[in-house]
């Protein structure tokens, strides 16, 4: 939309010297930069024909028809979002929904990383790669908060499942049954960003659809790769000395 000033809305100067020459030629109220003719002197700020008897009282201001609409639709009451634009109920609560998502795992990441660091396991890698992974999910849980924000929405928090606080597994030994664990939980967030997009698209909000696409949609599918990656190594090494070689290589590849 085009602000223009009415016209004619600034003057510079009843008159102008001769050598120096304004720059319009109509009723236009671009305001323009005009070196003099013969050079030396100043740069002149000239604005529409007929307006050099008038002073020099800034630009006014009147809105379109459109804009006063706007200006109506403006909510007065303090505790109502000034910013909030076509966000609809739905965004906002598929927002808080994967907030929730987001922190959950991190909550079982953290339970994890508590384990692999026990001095009975001792498995620094491991730990130091689960403690990693449950900043990084509530890292993306505070994103998704700052966005609710930024689109007038309301952050809502909801409670948190209590995560498994042992990660031994007869049959595949803890490194193993952890990792596969979080290969599950990370597909189980990639279908619940699916989800997300989804309700962004239903609701044709094309910068909900680009936020999670940008942010979140690539991330999680390297995720994925990187930890069936990891199961597919912990498969290969059983569950006695090649985890601890595992572990090693964890700590070197991390450090
Ligand atoms: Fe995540
Ligand atoms: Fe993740």
């Amino acid at each position: 939309m085009l602000l223009r000033a009415p016209s004619p809305p600034l003057s510079v100067a009843n008159s102008l010297p001769e050598n120096l020459t304004p720059l319009f030629s109509s009723s236009s109220s671009i305001l323009k930069l005009s070196p003099p003719r013969n050079g030396g002197g100043s740069l002149v700020v000239a604005a529409s024909k007929g307006a050099n008897t008038r002073p020099l009282t800034g630009v006014v201001f009147e809105p379109f028809e459109e804009v006063k609409k706007e200006l109506s639709l403006i909510p007065s009451a303090p505790q109502v979002s000034l910013a909030r634009q076509k966000y609809t109920d739905a965004c906002e609560a598929a927002i808080n929904e994967q907030i929730n998502v987001e922190y959950n795992v991190s909550y079982v990441y953290h339970s994890m990383y508590a384990y692999f660091d026990r001095d009975n396991v001792a498995l620094k890698g491991l730990a130091r790669f689960f403690k990693e992974s449950s900043e990084e999910e509530r890292d993306h849980a505070e994103k998704l908060m700052e966005y609710q924000n930024k689109r007038g929405g309301r952050v809502t928090l909801e409670c948190l499942i209590k995560p498994l606080c042992e990660y031994d597994n007869e049959e595949k030994g803890d490194a193993l049954y952890a990792m596969e664990l979080a290969l599950s939980l990370e597909k189980l967030t990639n279908e619940k960003l699916l989800h997300l997009h989804k309700v962004a698209e239903e609701n044709h909000d094309v910068q909900m659809t680009e936020f999670i696409e940008s942010e979140f949609l690539g991330e999680q599918v390297e995720a994925i790769k990187k930890i069936s990656e990891y199961v597919a190594q912990l498969r290969r090494v059983g569950k006695g000395h090649g985890v601890w070689h595992f572990d090693q290589m964890l700590l070197q590849e991390e450090a």
